[in-house]
């Protein structure tokens, strides 16, 4: 094995820890969060939620951490590394950790371009182009103006969107190749407290308002708390809203993707695990059901009440985000200052995310090609370029939709089982329960070696046999696709299977000339 001795590591533990709550709080926090919440009902949801966060999100961080770490001291930054030394150096199951670099560069070719258009939207709340939408149609006009699916009084082209997603994309690849201690670490120690400062702000605004609308003085900030706090224990009986509550837990965490191995990879080796990575998810759920919650759910139940919010989620993905907020906020005083935190945060969020979504491919090239960083940067700036450009111009094909099913959600679950399996049962449940507490600040009770022996593991393979039941003759066979997208659907699933082959091939290699 050809052994890296260079390998960074995190300045402080302070700084590891706002980097994995930065990879953690994103998009999913703010815009994926509530619609996920309203669409499953609002109370109904947040009863699956905490229990899937207790029993599969923190045991994930924790074996993500200790996977990482423990890799980390052989030189090996990603999966395939790390599994190969877990399992005994066995042939075969290094290849399971392909999944572990392809999950976070789908996600990434994705989620820089939605992260971009925080930046242009916080541009337009300055400017004053958006406070001219006051009404929803307005404002729907505005977003598909923007994102190139019409012409129209806002924008007759993409231009102002893509220059905005070049700016991003510079942004991001400027950061990873500042390295992890001068780039990723920097821009999370600064970029954190600006984010929780804006929330708060717009948090406080939000829940201090008024009702809109006089004819309905009941629409008022504590309804739209209720309508997630107050607990409907109808729903946990339905399969649908645990596996949507535990498909957030995983999104939101950053779990199940492979940028939290790499990210505990630059851990010294006896640097703490337990308390670090449980300070990282509960700052995470903080911003997500604290600030995610009331922000979001709040402002939109302000303008749109207890049915339209629904109607507001179900309509499409990105309308609460985009459309719903901005309208409550245009109709404040002083709405576009809001409407910049809004989307400010937002893409603090996201950036401090998608840098750590960069990472894994980096440090593949990095520890198994022994690649210099400068180099191992221009070649993922290079092919993600080109990948995220699908991005924007496919997305009104289902582009978009086919890598956030694919990549941010199924691989996510695969992933997790399989590391929640190798973790116990193959390196073993006393190992691991033994490097997990290696230099801790904090002892697990046992309970916990239970639940990350028999539960997680359990729940998850669970989850994923009720998914090939459910779903998965209707995914594979392009069921509910139409016959316009079909080709471009198709297209999107070569592109992601050649990735994944391509990815292989590179372990394939690595590890042949590691042998020669
Ligand atoms: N965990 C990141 C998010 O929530 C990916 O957006």
């Amino acid at each position: 094995m050809v052994k890296n001795n260079q390998r960074e590591v995190w300045g402080s533990k302070i700084g590891v820890i706002l980097a994995v709550a930065g990879s953690a709080i994103g998009l999913g926090n703010f815009l994926r969060f509530p619609v996920q919440a309203v669409k499953n009902g609002g109370g109904a949801f947040i009863i699956p939620y905490l229990i899937s966060f207790l029993l599969l999100g923190i045991p994930l961080m924790w074996i993500e951490w200790t996977i990482g770490r423990f890799g980390g001291g052989f030189g090996h930054g990603t999966a395939p590394g790390m599994f190969h030394n877990i399992a005994n150096k066995n042939r075969f199951v290094k290849y399971f950790g392909i999944i572990g670099i392809f999950g976070p560069i789908v996600i990434y070719i994705y989620y820089t371009y939605i992260e971009s258009w925080l930046l242009g939207y916080a541009f337009f709340s300055l400017t004053g182009n958006l406070a001219l939408c006051q009404d929803q149609t307005s404002m729907v006009s505005f977003l598909k103006g923007y994102q190139g699916l019409e012409k129209n009084q806002f924008f007759s082209s993409i231009i102002p969107a893509y220059i905005f997603f070049v700016l991003t994309f510079i942004l991001n690849i400027l950061t990873v190749a500042g390295g992890i201690q001068k780039g990723i670490e920097r821009v999370c120690r600064y970029g954190l407290p600006v984010l929780f400062l804006m929330g708060i702000i717009l948090m406080v605004r939000i829940l201090t308002l008024s009702p809109i609308y006089p004819e309905h003085i009941d629409w008022t900030p504590g309804k739209g708390l209720g309508f997630l706090w107050n607990p409907d224990f109808s729903a946990l009986l339905d399969a649908k809203v645990w596996l949507a509550a535990a498909g957030q837990i995983f999104f939101t965490l950053s779990v199940g993707i492979g940028v939290i191995l790499t990210y505990a990879s630059y851990l010294k080796k006896n640097e703490d695990i337990i308390l670090s990575g449980l300070t990282a998810a509960a700052t995470n759920e903080w911003a997500e059901v604290v600030l995610g919650g009331s922000i979001a759910i709040t402002s939109a139940f302000l303008f749109f009440g207890p049915e339209g919010i629904k109607n507001v989620a179900e309509s499409g993905a990105f309308n609460l985000g985009f459309v719903a907020i901005p309208l409550t906020l245009n109709h404040i005083h002083y709405g576009f200052i809001f409407g910049f935190f809004w989307f400010m945060l937002l893409f603090i969020a996201g950036i401090t995310s998608s840098i750590s979504l960069a990472q894994p491919a980096i440090a593949f090239l990095e520890d198994e090609f022994n690649f210099d960083r400068k180099k191992s940067v221009k070649i993922f700036a290079s092919v993600t370029f080109v990948l995220c450009n699908l991005s924007v111009f496919l997305l009104s094909k289902g582009f978009v939709d086919e890598l956030d099913f694919w990549g941010g959600t199924f691989a996510l679950v695969l992933f997790g089982t399989i590391e929640a399996i190798l973790f116990s049962w193959v390196f073993g449940i006393d190992r691991a329960w033994d490097e997990m507490h290696a230099g801790s600040d904090l002892t697990l009770p046992r309970f916990y070696r239970f639940v990350i022996k028999y539960i997680t593991p359990s729940l998850l393979v669970i989850i994923l046999v009720f998914w090939f039941i459910r779903e998965a003759k209707d995914v594979v066979l392009m069921k509910n696709i139409s016959a316009e997208v079909m080709p471009y659907i198709i297209f999107t699933r070569f592109v992601l299977f050649a990735l994944l082959v391509a990815i292989a091939w590179l372990v394939h290699i690595a590890w042949k000339k590691k042998e020669a």
